[in-house]
């Protein structure tokens, strides 16, 4: 834990230095020939007490963050109460303090609550630079990083304690204090709707499904919003299709795109945005029983269309038809985008690093994009063709989840999605790569709240 002061004496002082010349200056001063200012690069000199930070060369922002993730862990080893960062007057603060505090936030996250040793580390940032600018930006990026946190909890928790009812319980408790407004359909209220195809996904299990909706109106002269949507599967075990267990091991994760969306309305709400912004889900689990949908089966959605279920682990893009069709029809939304863990293609496509995107909207994946850039969160746009959107129809139901023998299997599950926006601006975000992966960079094993930070800045800066 840290936390931002901006008055006091701190035990250790910090000096951030640019890799090059004077990095060489700075290591015959801290007495290590070692230390040559490259990002992640950080040197305890005792005789001094003074750290020396390495930035790296051109104040890149993911060296940034990664200098700052770094300096939280060293200050945690060396048990320091409290630091200050000394910056050089060739060095902007306001441009490089936001993204090593940002990298701090990183570094200090520890996943703990099953550990019977915890350790409750804490220290203290003093920040010496007296510029409201400074602490405002600071202030935000605080609360953007306690989305992240509050994502990536939600993502780490395991099945066994976070299922349908137990999530709907966090976020009501999480969202007490804001002025939002959550409504909660239990399977009774889903069914009255006809949200046919998520109630078949969850028929399986024993954890009764839900449907959570947020909305926060700041401008309550418009009923517009800007919609929100994420896959809420609390596990994914295939169903009757089901996972070998290597690939089933993480299916805790499934939920990973409802906690990025939720998270940012979280944020979204704390920091007071403009814009109105919903944030949907269907919470439910894909398991196995007497009563689960099977492979072969044809259900119906929302929309009425009916679904082939070709594969009953496919149960993303079943679910998500009828929580986008709910976005599209029973909120005013100007725009869709939709956040999920949806297919393992998209990882063998762009890799743990990078999310795939299909669009229908030129303008919303610009903005997508440009909210992606301070947030360092890697988004690419699929292409589509007509070929791969007839690849989607069946010869005895409307449409089939398991389109065109997995080729492209990425493209074709938002391509199946698109079926129920009903033309509104829409935007498809495939997070199964980068929503959890192991230790790299600033990140630390497990969840990433991707998705978050980007959602937050779109709806800052939200225009169509
Ligand atoms: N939840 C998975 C996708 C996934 C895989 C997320 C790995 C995170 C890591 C999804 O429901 C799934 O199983 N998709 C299948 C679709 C296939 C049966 C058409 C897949 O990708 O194999
Ligand atoms: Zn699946
Ligand atoms: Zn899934």
């Amino acid at each position: 834990m840290m936390k931002i002061l901006y008055d006091g004496k701190e035990q250790v002082s910090v000096i951030p230095v640019l890799e090059g010349k004077l990095a060489s200056e700075f290591s015959k001063l801290a007495g290590s020939k070692l230390f040559t200012g490259k990002a992640g690069e950080c040197y305890y000199c005792h005789n001094c007490n003074h750290i020396f930070l390495g930035l790296g060369t051109n104040g890149d922002d993911d060296d940034l963050r990664l200098a700052g993730a770094t300096l939280a862990k060293n200050v945690k080893k060396l048990q320091i109460s409290s630091i200050s960062f000394h910056f050089g007057e060739d060095q902007n603060a306001e441009a490089l303090l936001p993204l090593l505090v940002e990298g701090i936030y990183y570094g200090c996250y520890d996943f703990n609550k099953y550990k019977s040793e915890k350790d409750n580390f804490a220290f203290d940032l003093i920040v010496k630079e007296n510029d409201p600018k400074i602490s405002a930006k600071l202030a935000e990026i605080t609360e953007l990083m306690d989305g992240v946190k509050f994502a990536k909890d939600l993502v780490n928790t395991p099945s066994n304690d976070l299922y349908p009812e137990s999530y709907v319980e966090i976020l009501k408790n999480e969202f007490k204090d804001l002025a939002v407004t959550i409504s909660v359909l239990n399977e009774a209220e889903m069914k009255k709707l006809h949200m046919d195809a998520a109630l078949a996904v969850g028929q399986g299990s024993d954890r009764k499904p839900y449907f959570v909706e947020i909305k926060y109106q700041p401008n309550q002269k418009s009923d517009e919003f800007l919609t929100l949507v994420g896959k809420g599967l609390t596990y994914d075990s295939g169903g009757y299709a089901i996972k070998p267990a290597t690939g089933m091991v993480d299916m805790k994760t499934d939920m990973g795109g409802s906690a990025s969306v939720f998270a940012a309305l979280k944020v979204i709400a704390s920091n007071k945005l403009k814009q109105n912004v919903c944030a949907v889900s269907a919470i439910v689990e894909n398991m196995i029983n007497g009563s689960a949908y099977k492979n072969g089966d044809i259900i119906s959605s929302m929309k009425g269309l009916s679904i082939f279920v070709g594969n009953t682990d496919a149960e993303g893009r079943v679910t998500m038809a009828d929580s986008l069709y709910y976005a599209a029809t029973k909120v005013n939304s100007k725009a869709i985008i939709e956040l999920s863990t949806l297919t393992g293609a998209c990882i063998v496509a762009l890799g743990d690093d990078i999310a795939g995107c299909v669009a229908t909207n030129d303008k919303l994946f610009d903005q997508i994009k440009k909210a992606s850039l301070p947030a360092g969160e890697n988004i690419h746009r699929f292409p589509t063709t007509k070929k791969l959107e007839d690849s989607i129809k069946h010869n005895v139901a409307d449409i089939t989840n398991i389109p065109n023998r997995g080729k492209a299997g990425s493209i074709t599950a938002g391509l199946f999605l698109t079926h129920f926006v009903e033309n509104k601006p829409y935007a498809h975000i495939d997070i199964a790569g980068p929503a959890y992966i192991d230790e790299y960079r600033h990140h630390t094993f497990g969840a990433t709240g991707f998705g978050v930070k980007t959602l937050y800045y779109l709806a800052k800066n939200f225009k169509l």
